[in-house]
């Protein structure tokens, strides 16, 4: 929206975003969506999107031209932290009041204001905000879903100046449209984690953070071996929106595992392993009847990601899954295992040795780094490994934001 700015143009721009939204089942990969066609509109340099959780707002999403290269942009997105519902900050005005709250310098605010900025980000980072604009992102009810804040407006040659008039008039319509997405992909998770639970109960292993930090890794090796491969950006982000919610379904067949074998306190013996190695078939039949890509993957996960590269794993050629007799056959290898198993079968067994297990302690990172960089080419695709190596800091990122409950 500049000096060649057309209503027109604008309007249909926001609603053909808002229909891709709805091609996007993930909360993550809809949010960046929604910051991006934001921060085209209005030529923002850098934006972050809150969302309403327990009477807070929680930070949720973050891009930032200047500050992140893309691998610490994929860090960032995992900063953990909430402000609470109150006038004093920037973000908390806009999402008391409802309404859009524009600035022109975040360092000239008047001081009769109730609200101030928050100079602690950029006395860390080294960054400059000047321009912003807060926009409550509110459901058709009118409820208030969360808030995006949009920073720095740039002109086409590249200087920062305010948020012109028309992004004010233009940008709340992308924000509310957006809010049906936000609350679909919150609500996808949220499904996916009690379903999970269920097969918690029965496994106290398979948490619910357990289950976030294996998506979300991969999530992220996934992202970084599509940039190395040159894919394109826009089958980079649909498989992304996949892979985050199919891999937290992985072991959803354990479901089907008795107690006693479940949770055994110690080592299983080759009967009881012989039965635990059956969750991948129960996981694969759940997404028989395939209604979606999602399902797809759901079921080539769930079914694959206990195969090894070199073959050796399991459940192998199964002919039919519904058999009532079915037995682990020849072990897949190589390309044959799905690209998405291949993934979680790193993600899956890295959050198993760096948690602690009914039968193991949790292990330091660097540790469970070499059993991965041994085992790759055995157990595991020598280039999802090297994906991984490629951003442990992002790893990291995403250990801390899911951590473990403390048991009681
Ligand atoms: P899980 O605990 O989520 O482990 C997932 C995978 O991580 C395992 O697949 C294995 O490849 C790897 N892994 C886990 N712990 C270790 C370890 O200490 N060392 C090494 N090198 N790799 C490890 P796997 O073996 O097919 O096991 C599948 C599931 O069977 C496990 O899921 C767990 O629920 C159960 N299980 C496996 N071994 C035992 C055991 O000795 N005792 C009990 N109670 N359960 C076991
Ligand atoms: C590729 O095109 O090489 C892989 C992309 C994908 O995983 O779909
Ligand atoms: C795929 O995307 O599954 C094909 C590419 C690969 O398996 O590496
Ligand atoms: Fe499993
Ligand atoms: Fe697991």
């Amino acid at each position: 929206m500049g000096n060649d700015f057309c209503p027109d143009a604008t309007v249909r721009t926001i609603l053909k975003a808002t229909e891709e939204l709805n091609t996007l089942n993930d909360v993550d990969t809809i949010l960046d969506k929604i910051l991006w066609e934001a921060r085209q509109l209005s030529g923002a340099d850098a934006g972050s999107i809150f969302l309403v959780k327990d009477g807070q707002l929680n930070f949720s999403y973050v891009q930032n031209d200047t500050l992140f290269q893309t691998d610490e942009s994929n860090a960032a997105i995992y900063t953990d932290f909430a402000l609470p519902m109150t006038e004093d900050s920037i973000v908390g005005y806009a999402a008391l009041t409802g309404e859009t709250l524009v600035i022109d310098d975040a360092y000239e605010i008047e001081a009769t204001k109730p609200y101030s900025f928050n100079k602690s980000f950029d006395e860390k980072s080294g960054y400059r905000t000047t321009s912003m604009l807060n926009l409550p992102i509110k459901s058709h009810e009118n409820k208030l879903v969360g808030v995006m804040q949009l920073i720095n407006a740039r002109n086409r040659q590249g200087e920062v100046g305010p948020f012109p008039a028309e992004c004010v008039t233009y940008l709340p319509l992308l924000a509310n449209n957006a809010s049906v997405a936000i609350q679909r992909g919150i609500i996808n998770r949220e499904l996916i984690l009690r379903m999970m639970q269920m097969a918690e109960m029965r496994d106290p292993t398979e948490t619910g953070p357990h289950v976030q930090r294996v998506g979300a890794y991969c999530a992220e090796i996934y992202h970084r071996m599509a940039t190395k491969r040159g894919v394109c950006i826009k089958e980079t982000k649909r498989y992304r929106d996949h892979i985050r919610l199919a891999a937290m379904l992985h072991d959803v067949g354990k479901v089907g595992i008795s107690d006693t074998i479940l949770k055994k306190p110690g080592k299983l013996t080759n009967e009881e392993f012989a039965i635990i190695k059956m969750h991948t078939v129960m996981g694969a039949r759940l997404f028989k009847n395939q209604t979606s890509d999602l399902d797809h993957m759901s079921m080539e996960i769930a079914l694959r990601h206990h195969e090894k590269w070199a073959g050796n794993g399991y459940p192998g050629n199964v002919p039919d899954i519904w058999s009532d007799s079915v037995q682990p056959g020849t072990p897949l290898t190589g390309k044959a295992i799905p690209l998405s198993a291949r993934i979680c079968a790193v993600a899956d067994v890295f959050d198993a040795l760096t948690s602690h297990r009914s039968y193991k302690d949790a292990w330091p990172n660097e540790k469970a780094y070499m059993i991965l960089q041994d085992d790759a080419g055995t157990h595991f695709d020598p280039e999802v490994v090297e994906a991984f190596m490629d951003i442990t800091g992002v790893i990291k990122a995403i250990q801390a934001k899911y951590q473990e409950q403390p048991h009681d």
